[in-house]
């Protein structure tokens, strides 16, 4: 029996998870709402967002759909994943009180400090007043961060006082990304150190770590200019070596996972955790309820094991049974992000994209779409990230070659990418 399958979103991780999932032998049609012009080649696109759940819920009955795969933290953190499973429909994704953990800074911050989990010491303050007291009294760099989702503005990295002050007054006084999401911050202690990104699959009391991944969130070369939203991964990153990784879950997924299903909001999908290896050992810098983009792509271009099975075992709770052990692929996965010009601030849409087809040629790539769509047989530009070129290869240099071969040939005007994705890892061999 096949199962049909819907992905929520229209990025880059979207892509890799539709990609994957009709890789299945026992998918059915792929879905992807509403998708981009790369999940229209590996799945069928369907015109409504995580937003409409109406719409959503009459057509996974209508199709008899039997998995919904949300991307995305803004509808899990709407609740879509409730809807649906009030409705009888099977989800892979949090309820909307299991996604505070990334919708809500004070929640997750007052959560790790209840679980004991180790991150970054911080006080939480609902007037801005206390607040800037209280950064001038400290004696350390701070990171200033709104409580509500800003599509991942809302932290504010700062240098000195002068700095966090105007931080504070741009989140709760100018109101810069929102009333609500404003109406309470977290100051905490600036961290040094590496960063990785740590995903797992999570079902009740059940973690299968996933391999570690290093994204890129600076804009340009040298991890220098405004975040952006990840501009390139590899996988798996080295410094998460299997000590490191034990240890994680040990002190940060294990007393989470437990924390959560004793306050009966038990976490079912992927659990992200944004980890800062400093000199004093590992920190929580972040949670995220949802495959990072894009950790995503290098994950999935790893994974032989059938991902329906195993997104299934999750929606049903049933990943401690999980029979058959997850199988990688033993090479590492390099990908870079192709953005439009201006990205992460301003930047135009709906230019041509050319020379796709010469990249998919290349062995062991796989081109993911994000901000693309198809008009009349030609795919054009629709956003900041438009792909996620991912590369297979014998070792890490290889697959960043390769990687880069790929991008080499896709052309579109402004097309501004890195060109040092994996070399913290390359430099340290
Ligand atoms: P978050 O959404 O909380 O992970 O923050 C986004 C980014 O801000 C992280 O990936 C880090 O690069 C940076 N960041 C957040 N918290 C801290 C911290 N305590 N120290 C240093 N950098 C941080
Ligand atoms: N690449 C980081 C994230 O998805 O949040």
């Amino acid at each position: 029996m096949t199962t049909n399958v819907l992905v929520v979103g229209k990025g880059g991780r979207e892509h890799a998870l539709v990609w994957k999932l009709a890789q299945s032998p026992r998918a059915g049609k792929v879905y992807c709402a509403p998708g981009n012009a790369g999940t229209a080649q590996d799945g069928t696109n369907v015109p409504f967002d995580g937003t409409d759940f109406e719409r959503m819920t009459r057509f996974c009955k209508k199709e008899s759909v039997g998995l919904v795969v949300i991307g995305p933290e803004d509808p899990l953190a709407l609740g879509l994943a409730d809807h649906l499973r009030t409705n009888g429909i099977r989800v892979f994704g949090p309820s909307k009180a299991a996604a505070r953990i990334e919708a809500s800074k004070v929640f997750s911050k007052e959560l790790m400090r209840h679980a004991d989990v180790p991150t970054a010491e911080f006080r939480i303050f609902d007037h801005p007043a206390p607040a800037r007291t209280y950064v001038e009294t400290r004696d350390y760099p701070v990171v200033v961060k709104a409580d509500g989702l800003a599509a991942g503005k809302g932290v504010i990295v700062c240098k000195d006082t002068p700095d966090a002050v105007r931080a504070i007054n741009r989140i709760m006084v100018n109101e810069e990304f929102g009333q609500k999401v404003g109406r309470q911050i977290v100051v905490e202690k600036r961290l040094e150190g590496e960063e990785l990104s740590l995903l797992a699959l999570v079902a009740g009391r059940s973690i299968l770590l996933l391999p570690p991944t290093q994204d890129h969130k600076a804009a340009f070369d040298g991890d220098a200019g405004p975040n952006t939203g990840g501009m390139g991964t590899y996988c798996p990153a080295p410094v998460g070596t299997p000590d490191l990784l034990k240890k994680a879950e040990e002190d940060v997924f294990v007393p989470i996972v437990h924390a959560m299903k004793r306050g009966r909001y038990p976490f079912n999908g992927v659990l992200f955790a944004g980890l800062m290896l400093t000199n004093q050992g590992q920190r929580v810098l972040e949670f995220n309820c949802r495959f990072g983009d894009p950790e995503a792509q290098v994950i999935l271009m790893r994974l032989k094991s059938d991902l329906l099975s195993l997104l299934e075992a999750v929606a049903d709770e049933r990943l401690g049974e999980f029979a058959e052990p997850v199988v990688w692929d033993d090479r590492p996965a390099v990908c870079v992000v192709m953005c439009s010009g201006g990205y992460p601030g301003k930047y135009e849409v709906g230019r041509p994209i050319s020379g796709l087809d010469e990249a998919a040629k290349l062995p062991d790539v796989k081109v993911f779409h994000a901000g693309t769509k198809g008009l009349n047989g030609r795919t054009l530009t629709d956003g900041g990230r438009v792909l996620a070129v991912t590369a297979l290869g014998d070792d890490l240099a290889a697959a960043k070659a390769r990687a880069y071969e790929a991008v080499k040939r896709i052309s579109f005007t402004g097309a501004h990418f890195r060109t040092d994705i994996a070399d913290k890892a390359l430099r340290r061999k």
